[in-house]
């Protein structure tokens, strides 16, 4: 309660935000070692240190996996990104590495937490190739027919749309396949899909262990996984080299970790192409 206090007297907590339930986006700015948590955020970490000691570990290769999908993006001529579950902004940010190789490219940031929203348009304040969305993912519309969205992305052109470390937080009940098939069929062809999504496969109980663990935050639940329902989310998409894999192996930048599937999450990336691309009974 003190740590409460403190922080809205020192007007550090923005409106709407509940610190005394921990947050996804607060749990894993602390599994990265970033500062815009509470108590109640630093407590659950433990707890899920506890139940998986690889946890900071698997936060790292997941941010990691954005980095290198981005500047793979990059290389393939993308230009405009959808950043969808963009969490509290850290290092290495999405804006950063892609103005620092194609200054005037643009990067739309989404996330439901408002901590998240709140940092990212602190860090965001004068760049005006950037900007953060304060809205749902599952509901499409809202977030593609945003101004914000509107005024920044040519859905005309390719379009990045970056789904990592986040589909695992739509329940089943709400469709997930369906409402990627949604951003899919909004953007064109020549546009790529990067997801990376917790699996249960290689550590059943530490994943069990973990969705429970969720069950507690103060937004979301967890569902990992398997490989076919992971796959399924790129339909229409024509998955990359070397397809869906576990993160460390998804084009790593040096020496990946010895035992990738004790980073339990599979990471790809996909193209859309017009050939590829189904009837969408969505
Ligand atoms: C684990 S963080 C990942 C952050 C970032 N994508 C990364 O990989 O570093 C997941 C983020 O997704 C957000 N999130 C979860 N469900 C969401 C939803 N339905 N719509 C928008 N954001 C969501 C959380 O608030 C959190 O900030």
């Amino acid at each position: 309660m003190a740590e409460n206090d403190s922080a809205r007297r020192g007007g550090t907590v923005p409106a709407g935000v509940d610190i005394e339930r921990s947050s996804v986006a607060r749990l894993y700015d602390w599994l990265l070692g970033g500062s815009h948590n509470f108590a109640s955020d630093r407590e659950l970490g433990r707890r899920l240190v506890r139940a998986e000691p690889n946890a900071r570990q698997i936060v790292r290769e997941n941010r990691d996996f954005l980095g290198r999908s981005v500047r793979y993006l990059l290389d393939q001529g993308i230009r405009q990104f959808l950043d969808l579950g963009s969490g509290i902004p850290t290092q290495e940010n999405v804006h950063q590495i892609v103005q620092k190789v194609a200054p005037g490219a643009r990067v739309v940031y989404v996330d439901n937490d408002p901590s998240a929203v709140a940092h990212s348009r602190h860090i965001l304040a004068g760049n005006p190739d950037a900007a953060a969305v304060h809205a749902d993912m599952r509901h499409s519309g809202e977030v593609m027919g945003h101004p914000t969205t509107r005024g920044l992305l040519d859905f005309s052109r390719p379009i990045g749309l970056l789904m990592v470390t986040v589909l695992h937080f739509v329940p089943d009940a709400d469709e997930p396949h369906a409402m990627v098939a949604r951003y899919r069929d909004a953007v064109v062809p020549g546009s790529y899909l990067a997801i990376s999504h917790a699996t249960h496969e290689a550590a059943p109980r530490a994943a069990a262990d973990v969705e429970q663990l969720y069950r507690s935050t103060a937004r979301a639940s967890a569902h990992t996984r398997s490989h076919e329902e992971i796959s399924g989310f790129f339909a229409g998409f024509e998955l990359v080299e070397p397809g869906l894999v576990y993160i460390p192996l998804w084009h790593p930048e040096g020496d990946p970790h010895p035992n990738p599937e004790q980073m339990w999450f599979y990471a790809g990336v996909g193209r859309l192409d017009q050939r590829s691309r189904p009837v969408s009974r969505t």
